[in-house]
């Protein structure tokens, strides 16, 4: 990472009173344990056991790595990104004064890269089988699939204000700013459930969200909900990119939110940005939104062995399935699986690293960033003074309008007033970590940096 005078230091491992301290000591360990489990429980579903037992020792050697501190090794399964993961780690290392490099490590490291690091090293064990057909199992399928299952109530009820919408004309002047900051605020407050903040225990959305919506509002720290629905309406019928962040309920909100945009004309296309790789359990890959989709169909059976639908009667989440399916074989939905969300740059650094995919999103009319995650990774994860503003921490990436709907689950923020963060922790010590505070930041004033 470039050094800049006055930039903060990275937030790490290494301070044992922030939240990267039990992320990488238990967390994180905890979450491996739960895949070798989960691998070892379901063995018998793989039929080369062998592949799998091969892959199961690997996370177990990673488990041990954590716990004792050990320097970062190169990443060696032959996948596309090797050598940006082992640049980075030459880059990271530490120069001692005899001019030897030292590999960084767990709990020296910046927090950042060291958790993404752990995602890549799990993908390396699944990669290094040596059964072809095993380098691309999604370790995490069934917590995410879980997930879905576990917010089927949710989700129902969710599908119905959606449908609701379109019976009563989604293009009707008089509602639609309320209904897409509707939409937009349950797809905020969708990515209060991901399961590494669990450690990969399940966690669902309850009841019916839209109505929770106005009960979390005096948790919504930074609203800027109105400045986005008066941009996009100032500038309809251009292109919305959704940068996603986890499966199961907040999925489903954030393809609502993409269902309005299109449905409405506010976007003539949304370009929808998944993960290329299993990522911090609950991250959704292009597989996941198809199976989404379908569970949608048949989700009652799958969730809760629920009420079937009766004979002649459309569940509402059938239309809408068949709805979502239209938009992705018409391409008013396109769905792409970029590598450079799964490197462990900043998003700061994708203008140098990954210039194509800085272009393509310059092309947006509006960038829509999912959960705590992106937000990080937009702000560096730095140690920042919560007043400084959301522009400066953005670092340099400015490639188009954007918007970051996120749930705070690190010790990191910025642009709040000043007094605002001594004001949240006498009312909730935790406020930075446990989820139930959020932020709605709209930065468009990308010339001015
Ligand atoms: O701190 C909790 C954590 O594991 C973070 O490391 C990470 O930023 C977050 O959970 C993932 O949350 P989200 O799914 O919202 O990106
Ligand atoms: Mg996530």
């Amino acid at each position: 990472m470039a050094k800049s005078k006055n930039r903060p230091a990275c937030l790490s491992a290494r301070d044992r009173a922030s939240f990267a301290f039990p992320t990488i000591k238990d967390r994180v360990p905890i979450i491996v344990c739960k895949i070798i489990d989960l691998l070892y429980r379901h063995r018998s579903v793989y039929p080369d056991t062998d592949s799998i037992k091969q892959a199961i020792e690997l996370m177990s050697k990673l488990r041990y790595e954590i716990a004792t501190d050990k320097p970062f090794s190169n990443i060696e399964d032959g996948r596309e990104d090797c050598s940006v993961w082992n640049e980075y780690k030459d880059k990271m290392g530490v120069r001692t004064d005899q001019g030897e490099l030292l590999a960084p490590s767990w709990f020296q490291t910046s927090w950042l890269y060291a958790e993404c690091y752990a995602y890549r090293r799990l993908w390396e064990a699944m990669g290094s089988t040596t059964n072809p057909k095993y380098r691309s199992l999604d370790f995490f399928e069934i917590q995410k699939q879980e997930s879905f299952c576990g917010s089927w109530t949710s989700i129902k009820a969710l599908i119905q204000t959606v449908e609701g919408i379109h019976k009563s004309n989604p293009k009707d002047s008089g509602s639609m700013a309320k209904n897409f900051l509707n939409l937009l605020k349950v797809s905020l407050w969708g990515n209060k459930c991901d399961l590494s903040i669990s450690s990969g225990v399940a966690t669902s959305f309850q009841g019916d969200p839209t109505l929770q919506v106005g009960a979390l509002q005096p948790n919504l720290i930074v609203d800027h909900s109105r400045a986005v629905w008066d941009h996009l309406s100032a500038n309809q019928g251009g292109i919305v990119d959704i940068i996603l962040d986890n499966v199961g309920f907040e999925l489903v909100s954030d393809l609502a939110l993409a269902d309005y945009l299109v449905s409405t004309g506010l976007a003539k296309k949304v370009r929808i940005r998944a993960k290329n790789q299993p990522w911090f359990v609950s991250d959704a890959m292009a597989h996941d939104i198809k199976w989404t989709i379908n569970a949608m169909e048949t989700g009652g059976d799958i969730a809760q062995n629920e009420e079937k639908t009766t004979e002649g009667k459309v569940k509402a989440t059938d239309s809408t399935a068949l709805r979502w399916r239209q938009f992705l074989e018409s391409g008013l939905w396109e769905v792409s699986e970029d590598n450079f969300w799964t490197y462990p740059h900043f998003y700061g650094e994708m203008k140098e690293k990954d210039p194509t995919l800085y272009q393509s999103l310059s092309e947006a009319q509006l960038l829509i960033f999912k959960g705590d995650l992106n937000y990080r990774k937009l702000v560096g994860d730095l140690n920042w003074d919560p007043t400084t503003s959301f522009e400066e921490s953005l670092l340099g990436f400015h490639p188009a309008p954007l918007v970051t709907l996120r749930t705070l689950k690190a010790d990191v923020v910025t642009s709040l007033d000043a007094g605002q963060a001594e004001e949240l922790t006498l009312k909730d010590p935790k406020w930075m970590i446990n989820g139930s505070w959020a932020v709605i930041k709209f930065c468009s004033r990308i010339d001015l940096i």
